[in-house]
């Protein structure tokens, strides 16, 4: 007699279990930041560091980085004005201020669209969540950049920074 409702019991739990994972996976929780959904995005922007997500920028931002492409941080990463146009859609239409994601919301406090901030790593939210990151971790040999998302957070590229 014990064990049909046991059986219930644990495929109960299992359930639960599945519902957290896969309402992790589709609703992001709170920290999914889904990566780019185009592959010009993926190619053209993955060749220098990892493809940072949309959703961490506002729209205003992406419009104002690929406008200048050249003069990309000290680097020049131009690319011909057809591709430029095809990821500046992409990354427009995933921006923080278009997706409505809910972590995305948190990021952009304090932010100025009009000011089009083009570092993700000077938003006060960001600032803010990394200050107990002690300086000598920053300067280690496998960081050295705040921008090296990577280097800490392995699963980034896949949108996840639960560390
Ligand atoms: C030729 C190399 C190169 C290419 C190609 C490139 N980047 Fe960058 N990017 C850089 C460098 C260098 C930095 C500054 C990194 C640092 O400070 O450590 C940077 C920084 C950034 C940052 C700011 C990261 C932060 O600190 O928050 C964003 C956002 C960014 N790039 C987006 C893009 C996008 C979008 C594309 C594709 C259109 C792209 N990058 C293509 C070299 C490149
Ligand atoms: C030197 C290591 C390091 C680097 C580099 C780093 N992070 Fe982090 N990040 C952390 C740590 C540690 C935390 C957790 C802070 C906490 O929980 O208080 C964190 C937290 C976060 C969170 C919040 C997750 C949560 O659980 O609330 C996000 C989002 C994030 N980082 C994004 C980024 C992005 C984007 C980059 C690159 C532009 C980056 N991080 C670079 C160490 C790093």
């Amino acid at each position: 007699m014990h064990l049909p409702y046991r059986s219930i019991a644990l495929s109960l739990v299992f359930m639960g279990f599945f519902a957290i994972v896969i309402d992790r996976a589709q609703a992001g929780g709170g920290h999914f930041f889904a990566p780019a959904s185009a592959p010009e995005t993926q190619k053209e922007c993955g060749s220098c560091h990892l493809v940072y997500a949309p959703s961490m920028l506002p729209a205003s931002s992406w419009t104002r980085m690929m406008a200048d492409l050249s003069n990309h941080f000290g680097e020049d990463a131009s690319i011909d004005a057809n591709t430029a146009r095809i990821i500046t859609t992409n990354l427009v239409a995933q921006a923080a201020d278009n997706g409505g994601q809910n972590f995305s919301a948190k990021l952009m406090r304090d932010v100025s669209l009009s000011q089009a901030p083009l570092r993700i790593t000077e938003l006060p939210a960001w600032l803010d969540k990394h200050r107990k990151v002690p300086d000598w971790e920053w300067q280690h040999k496998d960081v050295q950049s705040k921008s090296n998302c990577t280097s800490c957070h392995s699963t980034a590229a896949k949108g996840y920074y639960d560390e």
